[in-house]
């Protein structure tokens, strides 16, 4: 049988390919969630709890009621019904979709600050602010816990689930520990933090009957969808989410909040198209951010530096309204050969809103803790950091004895210390300087699992030679569909602008939500599939030695399409099950992960304490690149998130009140240009033999690692060991 067409062009899988949605959105073609004019468009604007917990005892809405071109002020006096969210259930991802468990405006009680509890819808904007503003709310308040180092004692075992354990050991650690000739042991803080994506939350919602229609900003449009469709009520074929262009989500658009159930329900109240484009300061107070942590990390190991006992416990918190307990832990199980191990995880439920996912939940700031105690090892033993590392690599997943797919952190770190120049450096503590400034090398660890889903594809094949990929996945900017088009056109062997890729749509093929790095993987399984079965198709049609569409003229046929997956709808059950056991099998005999070495030069004043970052080599394992150009600037990416997190970033909660103290870039402060050195990545590009095309999702590894790489750095500028993120001028004083 003749399977192989020839391939008329050069591969374009590891090129730097453009974007394909970059002109769109350079030259503001390409709408936005909140860009979408209807006819008729009213306006929509939040007023927020000023209680953590507590019942609405009034609320009087007259003031905002007489503003001119104010429509309704919804508010659970007025509000329409909603149907409550489901319980989570493992067979159902969607069930996880809820940002909190609450009813909207369908309860006087308000559990946390900053929930909503009136909407104002307007025919303007500017009158639909002005409104909100003049909503007066009366309430009892009850006894709330907000004070998450207050109740850090109180912390509970966190519960796992099918993908992941609260808790791990293998031996005996804290006996190692206690035995271990050298050890150290030290407690790090990480305080909240909050995505800050470009473009804020935003939603446009119309009603026609019991159809719905959404544009919205959102990771997950099928979880969106099925999660609109259960609370109000309509069957879920009536609704479409669209979500074509995102301006970064980060994991705050994974799950759904209240902006985006209010305005449907707003627009469902006033029979009109309703606009929600959430302030800065309402993504604070309506979006779950990353929780806090408090880590304690123990290390013991022989004189060689051989590890005998890893410690890596934390305590975490979730909203009592939900939220996600990270894995804080996770990397602790993977990374170092150490002969007993211990990992456990303890939460603590308190009166704010749900904390989510953000960016490399967990491991971010777990490999905090862990790799600057790695450090602190490595100075106690008097041996090179890397070195340690390197004594300590193991050759299997050292908490179970799992083969690695892949392990290429040896090389990662030959190749990063090559180019960063790490020889060059003096381990003394401050003993290199320039001028006035101390100059500080560190160096950690990077890593973040790899998983993959299920995902709905079709592929067609026109016999003008062009070639249509249709996926409702998510492209929040990180370049998956210009990966997707790359890997169709090496599949079917035609030029990559001769493919077009369909997403953003709950109208075509279901795609996994966009998180986990796993998207990109999970797609591409599905359209090597279906470019796989076409291309069976074409040999049979066409002659040896025919190009795809050549083989479709012969045979006369306009066009072939085939599809795969689509006749499991995610969130079914059947698919799903038979899915989910094949993946929970490969993550049993593989562990997989993205890993890479970090490399940061710092410059710290040692008059006024301030940290500059001068110089940044990363160099990662992520096994075959799609884009050189897309995933480099994704893994570039995390490290400037990761540049925040260890200098500026912190969600200030008011220990009193519960209430976000700094809800705006003007007091959180995320990395300017100013802040953010020249990047250089590299990657090893060699595939994962377990993942198509050897992939390894490059979205959450670039920012792991990165806080401890600059901590580690500031102590060797300063002889200082800052754990409590961030770590600003006032703690290096
Ligand atoms: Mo993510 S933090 O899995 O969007």
């Amino acid at each position: 049988m003749t399977q192989t067409l020839p391939r008329t062009h050069e591969p374009s899988v590891g090129k730097p390919v453009d974007r394909v949605d970059g002109t769109a959105k350079t030259t503001g073609a390409a709408r936005f969630a909140a860009e979408y004019p209807y006819p008729g468009l009213a306006h929509a604007a939040l007023v927020h709890a000023t209680v953590s917990r507590g019942r609405i005892t009034a609320i009087d809405t007259t003031e905002a009621a007489a503003i001119p071109g104010v429509i309704t002020v919804l508010t659970h006096h007025n509000a329409p019904a909603l149907k409550p969210p489901r319980r989570f259930n493992p067979l159902d991802l969607s069930t996880m979709a809820s940002g909190t468990s609450v009813s909207y405006l369908n309860t006087d009680e308000v559990h946390w600050d900053g929930q909503p509890v009136a909407v104002v819808v307007a025919e303007t904007l500017t009158a639909a602010r002005e409104a909100a503003a003049l909503v007066e709310v009366s309430y009892t308040t009850f006894a709330s816990t907000v004070d998450f180092k207050a109740e850090e004692p109180n912390a509970e075992p966190q519960k796992g689930n099918l993908l992941m354990s609260g808790s791990a050991k293998k031996g005996d650690a804290e006996a190692a520990l206690a035995k271990a000739p050298v050890r150290i042991e030290a407690r790090f803080t990480t305080p909240p933090h909050h995505h800050n994506a470009i473009e804020p939350h935003a939603t446009t919602a119309v009603w026609d009957g019991d159809r719905l229609t959404v544009h919205d900003g959102t990771q997950s449009i099928d979880w969106l969808r099925s999660h609109l469709a259960l609370r109000f009520d309509v069957p879920v074929e009536g609704v479409r989410v669209l979500a074509p262009f995102v301006g970064g989500g980060f994991g705050g658009k994974a799950n759904i909040w209240p902006g985006t159930i209010l305005t449907v329900m707003a627009a469902r109240a006033t029979g009109r198209p309703v606009r929600l484009l959430l302030t800065r300061e309402d993504v604070y107070r309506t979006v779950g951010g990353r929780t806090p942590s408090t880590q304690r990390v123990a290390l013991g190991a022989r004189t060689d530096g051989t590890l005998t006992a890893l410690v890596h416990t934390s305590v975490t918190r979730t909203g009592r309204v939900g939220g996600n307990p990270e894995q804080v832990t996770s990397q602790s199980k993977h990374l170092y050969d150490a002969e007993n191990i211990l990992v456990r995880q303890n939460v603590v439920e308190l009166d704010l809103i749900s904390n989510t996912a953000m960016r490399a939940p967990g491991d971010s700031i777990g490999t905090f803790a862990l790799e600057a105690s790695i450090d602190e090892l490595a100075y106690e033993l008097g041996m090179d950091p890397i070195e340690l590392r390197m004594r300590n690599e193991p050759e299997r997943n050292p908490i179970d004895g799992r083969r690695f797919a892949n392990r290429k952190l040896r090389e990662a770190y030959r190749l990063g210390a090559e180019r960063f120049g790490w020889a060059d450096r003096t381990p003394e503590p401050g003993s290199m300087r320039d001028g006035r400034w101390l100059v500080g090398m560190g160096v950690a660890t990077a890593f973040h699992p790899a998983w993959q889903f299920l995902a709905n594809v079709t592929v067609r094949l026109s016999v003008d030679g062009s070639v249509l990929v249709r996926c409702g996945f998510q492209e929040m900017g990180m370049g998956g569909a210009t990966a997707q088009a790359q890997i169709a056109a090496d599949a079917l062997g035609v030029p990559v602008e001769s493919v077009r890729v369909e997403y953003g749509d709950s109208s075509l093929p279901l795609s996994p939500a966009a998180g986990g790095s796993m998207q990109t993987a999970s797609v591409a399984s599905s359209v090597l599939t279906a470019c796989e079965k076409l291309r069976r198709k074409l040999a049979r049609l066409g002659r040896p030695g025919d190009d795809p569409a050549a083989a479709l003229a012969r045979a006369g046929v306009p066009s072939l399409e085939v599809s795969v997956g689509s006749d499991t709808r995610i969130g079914r059950l059947t698919g799903q099950v038979r899915f989910l056991s094949k993946l929970i099998r490969d993550q049993r005999r593989w562990m997989k992960a993205a890993s890479g070495a970090q490399f940061c030069e710092v410059r710290v004043d040692p008059d006024t304490g301030e940290t500059r970052v001068s110089r940044w080599t990363a160099a990662f394992d992520v096994g075959r690149v799609i884009n050189a150009k897309t995933a480099v600037s994704q893994l570039r990416g995390g490290i400037v998130m990761g540049i925040g997190m260890a200098l500026s970033e912190e969600t200030l909660v008011d220990p009193r009140t519960g209430r976000i103290m700094n809800p705006g870039l003007g007091e959180y402060h995320v990395p300017v240009h100013a802040d953010v050195p020249p990047i250089d990545v590299a990657y090893l590009d060699e595939p994962d033999p377990t993942m198509p095309l050897g992939l390894i999702g490059v979205g959450e590894v670039g920012i792991t690692g990165a806080a401890a790489a600059i901590a580690n750095a500031i102590h060797h500028a300063t002889g200082r060991r800052i754990r409590e993120l961030p770590i600003t001028l006032d703690k290096l004083l």
